[in-house]
């Protein structure tokens, strides 16, 4: 049951798209707080027991307990394990243990969100306005309230199938020569491969929905040779505008008062990649149909997805943020040389980047209101992906496109999915991702993956190997690296068929990752469950942080240690240990019920198969387009008849519920 409580006049955020009736009051579960000037805390004890899931791209565990959350979407390349906020801001959170009870705040400025942090046996939601809507969901298990939640946000964004192939980018291709000499090593190496990015690169001095013609020239012409090679191109869009005489976007924006004001009505001006540029309001519906109309261009050229970047909106400075610093050197009294000067001397350097004050410092315009932006801060990149799917749905109804955003709020899970920002090359983060699944397929995101390999730092051969044996279940797998890091592609690490073998096994996994994902997005299920949903009877599996199921039928237990050869697993019931190399099956193993040890090779993918389940796996390709969803091998460990309803249709078109889209696979008793 989902209840309603509204506190004060918040902006509509349209996370939540089905009614739900308000009740008066405050929610009997919850203590109140009432904090100084108005504004009011949630809290309720934990028990020991407990167990509280959720808040989607968060740090930490799949269990939230112990740390201190704030949700205020961060452009943090360095988010290290202290950090309290990352790119997306997902408020909704599961107790589960003594209880079960969801609670979700729709709220577009910061919420902080103490979980045990403070008092290890409380937990506190602050919003930090008095205008927000909290809702809390009752339900008989974790699942019955996600699936509750998710019906009333709305079904999930559906990805066209080829983007479950593998993708490959770097922050820079810059040049159409380097894409195909990108392309045609992977190709020379037998790596399957179904896409490659661009990045900031391939646009005019950084200005959105233009090409540099001297690099990329004749661009529809290389879009589709790059069809030909089985390639679908994806440029990234960013949000913010630059300010520049006879830019088109920069002109029109500013005729029609479409981008972000300051108090005195003047355009906001920030630095990001092109220099001076202006932020187009996109929670201003008129603005959002505007930016969303401009992806038109690139869509004429043959591109078929996209993803969007610097939608916190990420900031390098502000005028206002440099004057500060400017007057902090001219009054720096240089005789001072304590340890304390010179942190306050580097802070004011580094705190230039995102300040709260510029946040603050900016206003949309949203049904005739002027709204200040650190109070809806949270729905800016929602907004902007928004605005493309809005888009789409007008340009293309029929057609799938590939779209995910850095940053999101709940509602975004619509319109398109979302990677998990800047990551690092580090073994901490490998793990981060996979915790992340499952917390992000509650609140909605079905379609995400992080940047396999890590996104800064220099990456290294079993770092990359280890991370792709995880990537290959995640329905977005791109390899992703920074500028100035080391090259990351799969033939970058000398002898090449360990990549060919694992990238290999991800494209025989598609026929079932495709089904289990779509099954997900149709039915408002999760894809990647903590063990504990599965059984939730079992003591230890309740509190198992390092391994998932993916989908009704296999368990992962990735190996995520440097230099680790194996690792323990623990298993709720009795599962087939199925090891893959080279995309084939080298060795398998019936393993009872509790702890097991097992050994995996950097070129080997360990998979669990549960009992009396059924893995369907194709035949691998080079691409997408060329796997062959009839001719299935099926994979199975059972001891009764059993089947397997495979859902599979075109992959790119919206006509999901066709009777032929379903079909019934079956494996007969074992004589
Ligand atoms: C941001 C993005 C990253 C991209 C870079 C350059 O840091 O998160 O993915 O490569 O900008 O566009």
């Amino acid at each position: 049951m989902v209840t309603r409580y509204l506190f004060g006049s918040p902006v509509e955020t349209e996370a939540v798209i089905t009614p739900v009736e308000t009740s008066q009051g405050f929610p009997p579960a919850l203590n109140v707080l009432q904090q100084k000037e108005g504004l009011l805390s949630f809290s309720c004890k934990l028990e020991e027991e407990d167990i509280v899931y959720g808040l989607g791209e968060a740090p930490g565990g799949i269990n939230k307990r112990g740390h201190l959350y704030e949700s205020f979407n961060s452009d943090d390349p360095c988010h290290t394990e202290e950090k309290k906020s990352l790119y997306g801001s997902h408020n909704l959170i599961v107790i589960d243990g003594s209880r079960h009870l969801g609670m979700f705040v729709d709220c577009g400025a910061s919420v902080t969100f103490d979980i045990g942090y403070t008092d290890p046996e409380v937990l506190t939601i602050s919003p930090s306005v008095g205008d927000f809507v909290l809702y809390t969901i009752e339900g008989s298990s974790s699942e019955d309230i996600l699936h509750q939640f998710r019906k009333i946000i709305g079904r999930s964004y559906m990805a066209p199938r080829w983007a479950f192939g593998f993708q490959q980018s770097r922050w820079s291709y810059a040049t159409a020569e380097e894409v195909r000499s990108v392309v045609s090593d992977y190709r020379e190496h037998h790596i399957p491969l179904d896409a490659v990015y661009l990045d900031i690169d391939y646009m005019e001095d950084y200005k959105d929905f233009t090409v540099s013609e001297e690099r990329f020239p004749e661009f529809d012409e290389f879009v589709r040779e790059m069809r030909q090679e089985g390639i679908r191109l994806v440029p990234i869009i960013d949000a913010g505008v630059k300010i520049e005489d006879g830019y088109d976007i920069f002109e029109e924006g500013k005729k029609n008062g479409y981008f972000c004001k300051r108090q005195d009505g003047t355009d906001f001006v920030a630095g990001v990649w092109p220099g001076r540029t202006h932020f187009p309001d996109f929670l201003n519906k008129d603005a959002r149909r505007w930016f969303g109309e401009k992806y038109k261009c690139l869509l004429d050229c043959g591109i078929e997805g996209f993803w969007n970047d610097m939608n916190e909106p990420a900031m390098f400075f502000t005028e206002e943020g440099i004057k500060k610093v400017k007057s902090y050197l001219a009054d720096f009294d240089f005789s001072d040389q304590s340890a304390n000067h010179y942190f306050e001397l580097t802070n004011q350097a580094s705190g230039l980047a995102n300040r709260r004050e510029d946040y603050a410092a900016f206003y949309h315009h949203i049904h005739g209101k002027f709204v200040r932006h650190d109070l809806v801060h949270n729905l800016y990149g929602y907004n902007m992906t928004r605005a493309a799917g809005e888009a789409f749905e007008k340009l293309y109804p029929d057609k799938r496109l590939l779209l995910f955003s850095r940053s999101s709020y709940i509602g975004m899970h619509r319109y398109g999915g979302i990677w998990t920002g800047d990551n690092q090359s580090w073994w901490s983060h490998l793990v981060l991702n996979l915790k992340m699944m499952p917390s992000l397929n509650m609140c909605g995101f079905l379609y995400c993956g992080a940047d396999l390999g890590g996104f800064g730092s220099h990456c290294t051969r079993d770092l990359l190997l280890r991370w792709l044996a995880l990537g290959i279940f995640t329905p977005l797998m791109r390899n992703h690296s920074a500028y100035g890091t080391r090259r990351q592609e799969c033939t970058c690490f000398g002898d090449s068929k360990a990549f060919e073998g694992i990238i290999s096994l991800r494209y025989r996994l598609i026929p079932y990752l495709y089904s289990e994902y779509m099954k997900a997005c149709l039915e408002d299920r999760l894809m990647f469950r903590p063990l504990a949903f599965q059984y939730p009877e079992d003591k230890i599996a309740r509190h198992i942080e390092d391994q998932l199921l993916v989908g009704e039928s296999i368990m992962i237990a990735p190996i995520v240690e440097q230099n680790a050869v194996g690792r323990t697993v623990y298993l709720p019931e009795d599962m087939k240990l199925l090891l893959f190399r080279d995309a084939q099956v080298v060795r398998e193993k019936i393993l009872s019920k509790g702890w097991h040890y097992f050994e995996a090779a950097l070129d080997e993918v360990p998979v669990f198969l549960r009992k009396n389940k059924l893995l369907p796996l194709c035949e691998p390709a080079e691409t997408t387009d060329a796997l062959d969803f009839g001719n299935l091998e099926l994979m199975s460990f059972n001891d009764r008849e059993i089947t397997y309803l495979l859902y599979d249709d075109d992959g790119l078109s919206k006509n999901y519920r066709m009777p032929g889209n379903q079909r019934l696979l079956t494996v007969k008793e074992p004589d």
